[in-house]
């Protein structure tokens, strides 16, 4: 039976993640952080009934691709974007996972994807807001904290210029229910966890999803990512992770890298950091943050701050 056999695959696949933990536990020592206790941190949380049914530790297989999908949905999204073009976005990524959830034979009925889909085109847009310089395109773009995978949707279908994504996460959850959702898609793993004997190397290929958890971001090389995306994530990290992750994604963006942020101003601040100031002392400038109404014109405001050029700071002819 197809459940069965999805059920012995998400068992192999915990397996395989305690497995790697262990493995990369010289990489982990050296970030000086403590992931285990990140992750009790959330199950603290989850005791305390603020994450509904989410789970981070016990991959359910796709059960868990539709409590992701229904997480996002719980929400009312607000969405004053509109037209043709918007439209056209929020068909492909809806027509996209409607393809993943047949294929993994899920009802799409009982998941509603219409708010996802939505969530997807909005970020699509917001990460792509105006025209930028040749320089300044994104051919690179590493997804933080990737939830159930959703960016790898529009931009690896409808970013002609893009070479290569990445997509990173920490809990095993959340990891697994990745790998299951980019092959669902069609896509091809290159993932950390599936090296047994060769080291992991990124790979510029627009139909591979490159995989792996953050305590390895080491693997992405200096200067490689033109756009790192963090949405609805960095308000949730402990304060050393935060200060872990904006170092990792200041050496991994280019001079003229965006750094695209989707999360709620004013409220949710589980970290309680005042994040402007954080990121303007980890070198972003802030470029873009539109006068939007978080709840009532969008749900979580959108931003880009961008890892600066020297040059278009001092101005004049170089
Ligand atoms: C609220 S969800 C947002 C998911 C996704 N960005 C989205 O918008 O759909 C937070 C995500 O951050 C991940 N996360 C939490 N701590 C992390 C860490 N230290 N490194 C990477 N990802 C992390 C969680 O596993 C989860 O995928």
């Amino acid at each position: 039976m197809l459940s069965d056999t999805l059920n012995a695959t998400s068992q192999y696949e915990q397996d395989a993640f305690v497995e790697m933990f262990r493995k990369d536990a010289s990489w982990i020592d050296a970030t000086g952080l403590d992931w285990d206790r990140s992750w009790q941190h959330l199950e603290k949380r989850l005791a305390e009934g603020a994450l509904g049914d989410m789970n981070f530790h016990g991959f359910l297989g796709p059960e868990h691709l539709t409590r992701l999908y229904n997480w996002i949905d719980r929400i009312p999204y607000p969405n004053f974007l509109n037209g043709p073009p918007f439209e056209r976005l929020v068909a492909l990524a809806r027509a996209a996972d409607l393809a993943v959830m047949d294929r993994l034979g899920l009802d799409p009925e009982l998941h509603g994807i219409d708010a996802v889909s939505v969530y997807n085109a909005q970020d699509f847009r917001f990460q792509t807001p105006y025209q930028v310089p040749w320089r300044q395109r994104v051919r690179t773009f590493l997804d933080f904290g990737a939830g159930h995978g959703r960016q790898a949707n529009l931009w690896l279908q409808t970013a002609p210029q893009l070479t290569t994504f990445i997509a990173v996460d920490a809990f095993p959850a959340t990891y697994l229910t990745q790998r299951l959702y980019y092959q669902a898609l069609g896509l091809t793993l290159n993932d950390h966890m599936d090296m047994t004997q060769q080291p992991f190397v990124i790979h510029e290929d627009p139909k591979v999803v490159n995989h792996l958890p953050s305590w390895r971001l080491d693997l992405v090389p200096d200067g490689s990512v033109d756009m790192v995306c963090a949405v609805q994530v960095l308000r949730e990290l402990s304060r050393g992770m935060l200060r872990f992750a904006l170092r990792q994604f200041h050496r991994i963006l280019r001079t003229d890298g965006a750094l695209y942020i989707r999360d709620h101003i004013g409220f949710h601040n589980v970290n309680m950091v005042d994040m402007d100031r954080v990121l303007a002392a980890s070198g972003f400038v802030a470029e873009w943050q539109p006068a939007l109404i978080d709840g009532k014109d969008v749900h979580g405001v959108p931003r880009i701050w961008r890892k600066p050029n020297l040059n278009a700071i001092i101005g004049g002819k170089v």
